[in-house]
């Protein structure tokens, strides 16, 4: 018999409650309870960064965060990203870049250079290359991935 354990958090500005299996990671929760399945699930190691989310302001591994974990947290998905619906100027940058090939990778990415252009408004291609070496990308968008962050922060000047 398994018990679960009653989670509260705040997903994208909601407030949600779920009843999580102990054993149960942050992405299970968001994908198999919450059903927010833009965050994708991949290695399931801490390997690949395509999970990758905000939690309580930082990016994490969501599949590497247990369940109970995030109970009382703050966790933005990139389904809160664009929360009126039009894409940021990072997520455009991505699209007119030619950075999304399948796509599969692409929440991830774009979760962990809003969190480096949050942190360095202008970074440099080293700094960028280092913030998004968590993120593999297997169809090879290294360098246009770096080339959109690079977009968006130039416009963010305009
Ligand atoms: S699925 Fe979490 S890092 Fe790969
Ligand atoms: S766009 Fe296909 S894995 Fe990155």
């Amino acid at each position: 018999m398994s018990r679960t354990t009653p989670i509260r958090l705040t997903v994208n500005g909601v407030p949600r409650r779920v009843a999580a299996e102990p054993q149960h990671t942050l992405l299970d929760l968001l994908r198999d309870d919450l059903g927010l399945t833009g965050t994708k699930e991949c290695c399931l190691e801490g390997e690949c960064g395509a999970c990758t989310v905000s939690l309580d302001g930082r990016i994490v591994d969501a599949c590497l965060v247990l369940a109970p974990e995030a109970d009382g947290a703050e966790v933005t998905t990139i389904e809160g990203v664009a929360a009126d619906g039009s894409l940021t100027p990072l997520q455009q940058s991505f699209l007119d870049c030619g950075a999304v090939q399948c796509g599969y990778c692409t929440p991830g990415q774009v979760m962990a250079a809003r969190d480096l252009l949050a942190r360095i408004p202008h970074p440099s291609v080293s700094q960028i290359q280092e913030a998004m070496a968590g993120n593999l990308c297997r169809c090879g968008c290294y360098r246009q991935i770096t080339e959109a962050v690079v977009a968006a922060s130039a416009a963010a000047d305009r």
